[in-house]
C-alpha cells in the first residue's frame, strides 16, 4: 500500500467514517454514538382552529422535533433562547444518572435559559430504550414546547414483541385559542383555575371534530394485513386522556420506556407525562378509521368532552369516505380506568427483570390537597392552593440543585413531613377547613441508596380527583393502589413485589390510594410533582434531596460551564 493511502488509512476521522458506514450496514454494532440536535427557542405564527397566534416553539415546529437515539448513546442538545420567556427544557423520564444539570426543571436543577442565551444540555441514555417526551419545565409554555424521544434498543437486541413493519408518534396536546401565559396570569389574579383548553390535538392537529381543522388532521397509512408500532404520548397539560381506534384492538408492549406483559384491549388510557407504545395490526376491511382520544374524568368536577381525531387510513381508500368513529369508555369510567392500570405488568425476565426493592428503609406517606387560601387581592377574597403533607412548596429563586451542590445556606430547608402533621378521615365527606396548610421550599432528605416506599393518599379537601404523579431522576415500581384510605395493616398485603409496572408517572386514583418503591440510587436533588400543569402551579410539589454515596462514582458530577446563571 503507497504510504498516502496508509495515511489516510491511520487518519481516526477516516476510522470514524468507516465505524459509522459498518453501523449503517448493520455488519458491526457500535456500542454507542453522539447525537447532537440544535434547539431553537422561537416564536412563530401557528394557526388552529380559525385562530392564528404567536407562539412559543422549538425550530418552529408544533410539536417540535423527535429526538432519536440509542441506548447507550451520548445526546448533546444546544438550545438557544430566542423566545421572549425564560426557558428549561425536561427530558422527561431519562433517568440522569448523577447528572441532574441536564434534567431541566426550572428552579429545581438550574436556572432558566434567558432570552438570547444558550445552554447545552449533555446526557447518556443508560439502561433504558422506548417512548419518552420532552417539555420546556417552566411557566405553562410546555403548552407548544414538547416532542418525543424514540430510544431504540442496542444494535441486534430485538423488541421482545413483533417487529413492525413501520412505527409512528401519537402525541396529544391541548390548544389555547388566546395566549396561555396571558391566560394563566389573569386567572392567578382572580385566584381561579386558568380556562381548559380549546382543543386536544394529536401531533398537533385537532382532527375534523373541530372548526376550521379539515386540514389540520393527523392520517396514518397502513397498509392490509401489517403490524404498526404507535409511540404514544400525552404531553396534555390537564387532561388524563382515553385513547381507542374504531374497529382495532391494540396489544400494549410498553409503558414509560419500560417493556411490559402484552396484553390486547380496546381503550387505552394516559395521565398527563405517560407514554404507551401499542401494536396495531391492520387486519379490518379497507376503510378508513377515527383515531380518538377524550378526557378521563370521575371526579366531581366538571367534565371536559371534547374529542380529538385522527384517522388511520388504508392505503387506496380515498379521503371521501367518512371514518367509523370508535367505541371509547365513558369519560367517567371509573371501572374501566381501574381494571386497565391492574394489567399493567413488568416482563420481569432474565433480561428485564423487575428489581422491585423488597427491604424498605424508609417509609413515606404523603397527603394530596387542595385548598383555598384568603386572598385580599383576589376577586373574590380567596385563591386555590394545593399542597402534599400540608405543605405548599415554594419555588426557590436560586436551583436548589446549585444551592445544594455548593453548600449554599438559605435556599431551601430538609425538613419535609414523612407524614401528615395531623391525621384525619382523608377520603370521608368532603372538608372545606382550613388545615392550617403552611407555604415553604422544604425537601426530604435521603441518604444514598435508601429503599424507599412512599405512598401517595388523595383526599376530599375541596374535592376528591386523580393526580399523575412524576418523579424526576428514577423509575419506580407501582407496588399497589385502591380507593379510599390506605389502611396500613391490610394493604401492604396485597402488594405486587413480582411483576407490579415500572414507570415515571403514576395516576393516584380519585378517592384513592398508590403505593410506589425505588432506590435512591441518583444522588441529586429530584423534583416530584402532579402532572397536572394546574396543580403543579398551585403548588403541588416537593423534591428529594439524595446525598452522594461514599465514593466519586456515586456522586453529583461537577457542573457545566455554561450553566445558566438566575
Ligand atoms: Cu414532565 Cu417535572 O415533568
Amino acid at each position: 500500500m503507497n504510504p498516502k493511502m496508509q495515511r489516510i488509512i491511520r487518519n481516526p476521522s477516516f476510522l470514524l467514517l468507516l465505524l459509522c458506514l459498518l453501523e449503517f450496514s448493520g455488519h458491526f454494532p457500535v456500542e454507542a454514538a453522539i447525537k447532537k440536535y440544535t434547539f431553537d427557542i422561537q416564536v412563530k405564527n401557528i394557526s388552529r382552529l380559525c385562530h392564528a397566534k404567536p407562539v412559543v416553539t422549538v425550530n418552529g415546529m408544533f410539536p417540535g422535533p423527535t429526538i432519536y437515539a440509542r441506548e447507550g448513546d451520548r445526546v448533546i442538545v444546544n438550545v438557544t433562547n430566542h423566545a421572549q420567556y425564560n426557558m428549561s427544557i425536561h427530558w422527561h423520564g431519562l433517568k440522569q444518572y448523577r447528572n441532574g444539570w441536564a434534567d431541566g426543571p426550572a428552579y429545581i436543577t438550574q436556572c432558566p435559559i434567558q432570552t438570547g442565551h444558550s445552554y447545552v444540555y449533555d446526557f447518556n441514555v443508560t439502561g433504558q430504550r422506548g417512548t419518552l417526551w420532552w417539555h420546556a419545565h417552566i411557566l405553562w409554555l410546555r403548552a407548544t414546547v414538547y416532542g418525543a424521544i424514540v430510544i431504540m434498543p442496542k444494535p441486534g437486541q430485538p423488541f421482545p414483541f413483533p417487529q413492525p413493519h413501520l412505527e409512528t408518534n401519537i402525541i396529544f396536546g391541548e390548544w389555547w385559542n388566546g395566549d396561555i401565559e396571558t391566560l394563566v396570569n389573569q386567572a392567578n389574579s382572580l385566584g381561579s383555575p386558568p380556562p381548559t383548553s380549546d382543543a386536544h390535538t394529536i401531533n398537533g392537529k385537532p382532527g375534523p371534530l373541530f372548526p376550521c381543522s379539515e386540514k389540520h388532521t393527523f392520517a396514518l397509512e397502513v397498509e392490509a394485513g401489517k403490524t404498526y408500532l404507535l409511540r404514544i404520548v400525552n404531553a396534555a397539560l390537564n387532561d388524563e386522556l382515553f385513547f381507542g381506534i374504531a374497529g382495532h384492538n391494540m396489544t400494549v408492549v410498553e409503558i414509560d420506556a419500560v417493556y411490559i406483559k402484552p396484553f390486547t384491549t380496546k381503550a387505552i388510557l394516559l395521565g398527563p407525562g405517560q407514554t404507551t407504545n401499542v401494536l396495531v395490526k391492520a387486519n379490518r376491511p379497507p376503510n378508513r378509521y377515527f383515531m380518538a382520544a377524550r378526557p378521563f374524568m370521575d371526579a366531581p368536577v366538571s367534565i371536559d368532552n371534547k374529542t380529538v381525531t385522527a384517522i388511520l387510513q388504508y392505503k387506496g381508500v380515498p379521503n371521501t369516505v367518512l371514518p367509523i368513529f370508535p367505541n371509547l369508555p365513558a369519560p367517567n369510567d371509573t371501572a374501566f380506568a381501574l381494571n386497565y392500570n391492574n394489567k399493567l405488568r413488568s416482563l420481569n425476565t432474565v433480561n428485564f427483570p423487575a428489581n422491585v426493592p423488597l427491604r424498605i428503609d424508609r417509609r413515606l406517606f404523603y397527603t394530596i390537597g387542595l385548598g383555598m387560601n384568603p386572598c385580599p387581592s383576589c376577586v373574590n377574597g380567596t385563591k386555590l392552593v394545593a399542597s402534599l403533607n400540608n405543605v405548599t412548596f415554594v419555588m426557590p429563586k436560586t436551583a436548589l440543585l446549585q444551592a445544594h451542590y455548593f453548600n449554599m445556606s438559605g435556599v431551601f430547608r430538609t425538613d419535609f413531613p414523612d407524614r401528615p402533621p395531623k391525621p384525619f378521615n382523608f377520603t370521608g365527606a368532603p372538608l372545606t377547613a382550613n388545615l392550617g396548610t403552611s407555604i415553604g421550599t422544604r425537601l426530604s432528605r435521603v441518604e444514598f441508596n435508601t429503599t424507599i416506599e412512599l405512598i401517595l393518599q388523595d383526599t376530599n379537601l375541596l374535592t376528591v380527583e386523580s393526580h399523575p404523579f412524576h418523579l424526576h431522576g428514577y423509575n419506580f415500581f407501582v407496588v399497589g393502589s385502591g380507593i379510599g384510605n390506605f389502611d396500613p395493616k391490610k394493604d401492604p398485603a396485597k402488594f405486587n413485589l413480582v411483576d407490579p409496572p415500572e414507570r415515571n408517572t403514576v395516576g393516584v386514583p380519585t378517592g384513592g390510594w398508590t403505593a410506589i418503591r425505588f432506590r435512591a440510587d441518583n444522588p441529586g436533588v429530584w423534583f416530584m410533582h402532579c402532572h397536572l400543569e394546574v396543580h403543579t402551579m398551585w403548588g403541588l410539589k416537593m423534591a428529594f434531596v439524595v446525598e452522594n454515596g461514599n465514593t466519586p462514582e456515586n456522586s453529583v458530577l461537577p457542573p457545566p460551564k455554561d450553566l445558566p446563571p438566575c
